[in-house]
């Protein structure tokens, strides 16, 4: 897959919202196709799904764009009070909100019942909390929802067009030299540390293993919550741990707005080296993925 957004940047001669949405789109084709091609030997993958958040950085122009539940906060300094600031770049998919519900119904204004308030849930179709993901092919073409699909991901009536989106929210900002970071984590993150918690931890530690340290945080807050200590919550089994907080995953980008600025810089046109996983080089994006056991 990494050599699609490649193709489409020449293209395209060079980064644009355009191009993002192509390789989400692109992203979203190869894999109900490979959906098709398991179809009979493992149904099941039709109601395999993934939030999506991609960040690109390329001639001093930030692109974020978004695919379900993920958020990106930005760290901004505010120079007249000498502090950092969050700002929130993206926005969940999330049927609880809104604006996501009266998108849902704008979209489908056949079916009164495209989102449904279950268990004070609200889902759509009574199925999923999100509305846009890479996958979930079981709400995305009707001809995965169906037998030998488990009952429990049927409905009970056929659809013809997408239930769910696959086209990411994108927003496009030119950064300015008080952009200091950008943190980039799943739900599981945000469930426990809010905008302002996460970026004053990245504000006030070493940049080295500054992931890990959101990460940390957040499950001493999940350990809290339950009135339990850390050191114990670590010592439950993963799959029962999955009952205490959800998957975390994260990625700290710090943003050298010297580089950023330079306009005559000769590098590649884009890096596809993301993040450097868990150990970290100091120089580029910085992440953890998992529940802290590694
Ligand atoms: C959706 O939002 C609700 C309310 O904030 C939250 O409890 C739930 O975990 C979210 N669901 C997903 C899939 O992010």
């Amino acid at each position: 897959m990494h050599r699609v957004p490649l193709e489409f940047t020449s293209e395209n001669n060079g980064m644009s919202a355009n191009v993002i949405n192509k390789a989400f789109l692109a992203t979203e084709e190869e894999f109900l196709s490979l959906v098709k091609k398991q179809w009979l030997n493992k149904p099941q993958i039709a109601s395999v799904g993934a939030c999506c958040l991609v960040g690109v950085v390329c001639s001093g122009v930030l692109y974020i764009a978004n695919a379900g539940d993920s958020r990106v906060v930005l760290g901004r300094l505010e120079r007249a009070i000498k502090d950092i600031k969050a700002v929130q770049l993206s926005y969940e998919h999330n049927a609880s909100i809104e604006s996501v519900r009266e998108e849902l119904h704008s979209l489908h204004p056949d079916d009164p019942h495209i989102v449904v308030l279950k268990h004070k849930v609200w889902r759509v179709k009574g199925l999923i909390q999100i509305s846009r993901s890479i996958g979930d092919a079981y709400l995305k073409r009707a001809e995965f929802n169906r037998e030998p699909l488990l009952a429990k991901f049927r409905l009970p009536e056929p659809f013809d067009k997408p239930i769910l989106k696959s086209e990411p929210t994108i927003l496009v900002q030119k950064l300015c030299p008080e952009d200091q970071f950008l943190i980039f984590a799943s739900d599981g993150l945000w469930e426990h540390l809010s905008n302002q918690e996460a970026v004053d931890i990245v504000h006030s530690c070493p940049r080295n293993g500054i992931a890990r340290k959101l990460l940390k945080a957040a499950l001493c807050e999940a350990a809290k919550k339950r009135e339990m200590r850390y050191s114990d919550l670590k010592k439950i089994d993963r799959g029962v741990r999955r009952h205490f907080h959800d998957d975390i995953t994260v990625i700290v980008l710090f943003l050298d707005s010297n580089l950023v600025s330079r306009s005559s810089f000769r590098g590649p046109l884009i890096s596809i080296k993301g993040g450097c996983g868990v150990s970290g080089n100091g120089k580029g994006g910085c992440g953890v993925s998992g529940n802290g056991n590694t």
